[in-house]
């Protein structure tokens, strides 16, 4: 099997985390994503949290040099040897130019197409669980167990989900994300995934973009 070093880009809600955590199985590859360490840094209230909280609290990005930091110690681990998945990053176009210099090969950069207002339903409906991190939605993914986890811990609602906020992060998406998509056309790297109302779906299309 060929390695997959893969960006996924793609609105807040497209699917990414979905599809990372499908796709991180199948292959056998680590899924990072940023969000998440970002999330669990504020959780653990440690120092980098405490400095990154107001910023995911309005929806807007932190900034490059943070995340690159967390970006380049995690791709230095050995796990990401054989491939890995980079759900969330990168998102700037000084992000992007990071992980040239860092000498990051990338063979794959797919984005996930949503429209607008998909985005503001799905995020109305997400459910998260804190404890293993799997992502439900109330309607197209149900967990099996209702409003627990299956692993059994009570599922809730991300602080960022709040529409007011989901609006402004939509806002810093197409300004200073969506622009990668030309970065990456531009080195013959980028595939577009148009997301389905089905989870499987959007999954067989994304592994065709990886065949
Ligand atoms: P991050 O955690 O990366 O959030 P995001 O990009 O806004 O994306 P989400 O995690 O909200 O959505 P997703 O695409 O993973 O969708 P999901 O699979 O959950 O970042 C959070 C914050 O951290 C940022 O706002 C920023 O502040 C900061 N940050 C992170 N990285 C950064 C960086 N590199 N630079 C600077 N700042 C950074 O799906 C959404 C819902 O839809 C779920 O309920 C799911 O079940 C459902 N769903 C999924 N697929 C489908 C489908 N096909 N049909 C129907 N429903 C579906
Ligand atoms: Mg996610």
């Amino acid at each position: 099997m060929r390695k997959i070093n893969l960006i996924l880009l793609g609105a807040p809600g497209a699917g990414k985390g979905t599809q990372a955590e499908i796709i991180s199985e199948k292959f056998a590859i680590p899924s990072i994503s940023t969000g998440a360490m970002i999330r669990e840094a504020i959780a653990a209230g440690s120092e980098l949290g405490l400095r990154v909280k107001s910023y995911i609290d309005k929806g807007e990005l932190v900034p490059d040099a943070v995340v690159i930091d967390i970006i380049k110690e995690r791709l230095a681990k050995p796990d990401c040897a054989n491939g890995f998945i980079l759900d969330g990053f990168p998102r700037t176009v000084p992000q992007a130019a990071a992980l040239d210099e860092m000498g990051v090969e990338i063979t794959d950069v797919i984005s996930i197409e949503v429209a607008d207002e998909s985005i503001m339903e799905r995020m109305g409906g997400r459910r998260v669980c804190k404890k293993c991190g799997a992502t439900y939605h109330t309607k197209y993914n149900p967990s099996p167990k209702g409003e627990l986890c299956a692993c059994g811990e009570p599922l809730t609602i991300r602080s960022d989900d709040d529409p007011e906020v989901v609006k402004s992060r939509l806002v810093v998406y197409h300004e200073q994300t969506e622009p990668l998509k030309d970065f990456y056309q531009e080195k013959g790297l980028l595939k577009l995934v148009y997301g389905q109302e089905k989870l499987d779906d959007t999954t067989s299309l994304t592994l065709e973009a990886l065949a």
